[in-house]
C-alpha cells in the first residue's frame, strides 16, 4: 500500500486569476481586506464577500470555505478560502499547516490539481513562504499505512501550482527544497508507522539502505558479528533478549569539494519495539512502542534530504537498531554492560534502553570522524510530562551548538525548547559498582537521560532532541492525521543546509 506521493509543484508568477488548478486555495487572515486579490469576489459571483459579511467564514486558523468560481475570467472552477488566523500572529509554521489543511480538504473532495496563492506578509519573505507552502502540500499527500483488505484507492494531489504574482524565478529553488523536505518527512512517517513485525531491525536496515543508496549516499549496515567485533556492549546488552539480531545503519554524505571538517554526526534511536525488557511496560498502550525508532527514521529522512539538496557539509549518520524484549537471555536489572568506549554501566532499569544504544552510537559517530553531534530519540516519558506533545526537549553541552539546532528547529516548524544540563543532575546516576547507572529515578528524568548520553559525546559539541512527545500524534488535527509526525527530519536537514552558520563552532 502506497503511503505517500510527491506532486509536481510549479511556480506561477502570473496573477491569481490565471491559476490553472481545479481548486484555487487562498489563505485568508482574520479581518482580511483581500485587496491584493482584485476580482476574486466577482469570480465567485459575490460568494466570498457574502460569506465574510455573514460570518460564515471568519479567517479562523484552518477554517475552510469552498465555493464555485470561474466567472470574471478566472480559470479555476472552484475557490477554497482557508483561515490563516490573525495576521499579527502568523508564522511560517502556520502557513505550512494552512497549506496542509487545504490540500487535505482538496484530496477529500477527490481534487488532484490545486493552485495556492502566496499572500504577502511583512514577516515572511517569498522564498520562505514558497518553501513552507510546498512542504505543507507534500505533507498532505500522506496516508497512514493500511493493512485493511479492500481499501479504496487513494486520491493524491498530483500537481500543485504556487502563485506569487510578479515573483522571482529563484523561488523555484525554495519550492524544490520544500518538496524534498516534505517527501523525506513522509518517508520517516511511513517507517515510524510500521508495526514491529513489518519493521524489524533487519528490515529497517534493508529499507534504509535502499532509500539511502537511491539518494546517492554511501551505506554500510553493521550486523551482529561486526557490532560484537566493535565491542558495542550497550547495544548488544539491549539486543540480547530478542530473537531478532541488531543492526547499525551507517550513512555518509560526502559532497564534492566540501572541506574535511566539519563533519555533522547524526545519531537516531532505532528501537523497532520497546517492551521495556525485563522491566516490562504495562499492557495499556504498549502497541505505541512500535514507533520507538522515530528518531532513527528522522535521521534517515534528514540525511536523504541533505544528499538530495546537496547540503554543503559532510555528514555521518548512525542509527543503532534493535528490539527491547524480555526473555531468558535478556539483560536483567543490576547487570553490568561495557560500552564500546570502555565505560561500564549498571542497568537498573532495562526500559531505559534508548540511552544505552545511543551511547554506543555516539561513540561510533566519533570513530567515523564526526566533529559536531546531534542525537534524536523518543527517549523519556518524563519529557512528555515536562513539555507535552507539541515541543521537543533540547539539551546540549555547548550553548552555541544547541542554539544552532534551536534555530534550525524554528525554521523547520519543529518546536523545541532548551532544557538545563547542570552537572549536579549527574549525581542521580551514581553507581556502587559501575561507572554510572542507566537511570536516575523520577525527578528530572529527561535531563538525567540526556546527561547519560552526554557521557559518550567525548569533548565534541553535542545536542540532543527528546521527541518522545512529538513523534506521534494521538489525535487527528486539520494538518496532521493520527500517527507518526516526521518530527525532526526538517530540523536536521535545515541544520545541514545551514552549515555555514555553525562550521566555525568548536
Ligand atoms: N521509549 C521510551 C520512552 C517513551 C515513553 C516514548 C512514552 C514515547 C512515549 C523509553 O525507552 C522509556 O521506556 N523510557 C523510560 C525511562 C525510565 C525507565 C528511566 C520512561 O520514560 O519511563
Ligand atoms: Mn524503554
Ligand atoms: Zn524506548
Amino acid at each position: 500500500m502506497q503511503t505517500h506521493s510527491v506532486p509536481a509543484v510549479a511556480l506561477s508568477t502570473a496573477p491569481a486569476a490565471q491559476g490553472s488548478g481545479e481548486l484555487l486555495i487562498v489563505p485568508v487572515f482574520e479581518q482580511d481586506d483581500l485587496r491584493d486579490l482584485d476580482g476574486l469576489d466577482q469570480a465567485t459571483g459575490g460568494d466570498v464577500s457574502r460569506a465574510i459579511a455573514s460570518g460564515e467564514f471568519r479567517g479562523k486558523l484552518y477554517e475552510l470555505f469552498l465555493t464555485p468560481a470561474g466567472r470574471n475570467g478566472w480559470r479555476a472552477k472552484r475557490v477554497a478560502l482557508v483561515g490563516a488566523g490573525p495576521r499579527g500572529d502568523f508564522t511560517t509554521e502556520h502557513l505550512r499547516r494552512t497549506a496542509t489543511a487545504a490540500a487535505l480538504a482538496a484530496r477529500q473532495r477527490r481534487i488532484a490539481s490545486i493552485s495556492l496563492v502566496g499572500r504577502a506578509h511583512d514577516r515572511i519573505d517569498a522564498p520562505h513562504a514558497a518553501q513552507a507552502l510546498a512542504e505543507g502540500i507534500v505533507l498532505a499527500n500522506f496516508n497512514g499505512g493500511s493493512y485493511k483488505t479492500g481499501d479504496e484507492p487513494r486520491v493524491w494531489i498530483d500537481s500543485a501550482e504556487l502563485i506569487f504574482p510578479g515573483g522571482d524565478k529563484s523561488l523555484e529553488r525554495a519550492i524544490e527544497r520544500g518538496r524534498v523536505l516534505g517527501e523525506c518527512s513522509n518517508v520517516a512517517r511511513e517507517l515510524a508507522n510500521e508495526p514491529s513485525n513489518a519493521l524489524t531491525p533487519r528490515i529497517f536496515a534493508d529499507r534504509a539502505a535502499d532509500l539511502a543508496k537511491a539518494a546517492g549516499l554511501t551505506v554500510e549496515i553493521l550486523d551482529e558479528t561486526k557490532i560484537g567485533q566493535l565491542g558495542m556492549g550497550l547495544l548488544l546488552g539491549v539486543a540480547q533478549g530478542s530473537l531478532e539480531p541488531p543492526r547499525v545503519i551507517v550513512l555518509k554524505h560526502e559532497p564534492k569539494g566540501a572541506p574535511p571538517s566539519p563533519v555533522l554526526g547524526l545519531i537516531g534511536k532505532g528501537i523497532t519495539f520497546d517492551t521495556g525488557g525485563i522491566s516490562i511496560k504495562p499492557a495499556e498502550n504498549m502497541d505505541r512502542m512500535k514507533d520507538d525508532m522515530a528518531g532513527g527514521a528522522a535521521v534517515l529522512g534528514a540525511t536523504i534530504a541533505a544528499a538530495r539538496l546537496n547540503a554543503p557539509v559532510r555528514i555521518v549518520s548512525v542509527i543503532p537498531s534493535t528490539e527491547n524484549m524480555p526473555s531468558g537471555t535478556a539483560t536483567k536489572p543490576g547487570d553490568i554492560l561495557k560500552s564500546a568506549e570502555g565505560k561500564t554501566v549498571e542497568v537498573l532499569n532495562t526500559d531505559a534502553e534508548g540511552r544505552l544504544i545511543l551511547g554506543d552510537g555516539l561513540w561510533y559517530a566519533r570513530q567515523l570522524g564526526a566533529t559536531h553531534l546531534v542525537d534524536v530519540a523518543t527517549l523519556t516519558g518524563a519529557c512528555i510530562v515536562a513539555l507535552g506533545k507539541s515541543t521537543n526537549g533540547l539539551f546540549g553541552n555547548h550553548d552555541g551548538w544547541r542554539d544552532a539546532v534551536l534555530r534550525a528547529s524554528e525554521r523547520a516548524g519543529d518546536r523545541s525548547w532548551p532544557m538545563p544540563t547542570y552537572p549536579d543532575y549527574f549525581e542521580q546516576l551514581k553507581s556502587e559498582i559501575a561507572d554510572f547507572t542507566n537511570t536516575g529515578g523520577r525527578p528530572a528524568g529527561a535531563i538525567t537521560a540526556a546527561l547519560f548520553i552526554k557521557e559518550f559525546a567525548g569533548n565534541l559539541p553535542w545536542a540532543h532532541l527528546d521527541i518522545a512527545g512529538t513523534a506521534w500524534a494521538d489525535e487527528t488535527k486539520p494538518y496532521q492525521p493520527k500517527g507518526a509526525t516526521g518530527v525532526a527530519v526538517r530540523t536536521l536537514a535545515e541544520l545541514a543546509l545551514d552549515a555555514e552558520s555553525w562550521r566555525h563552532l568548536r
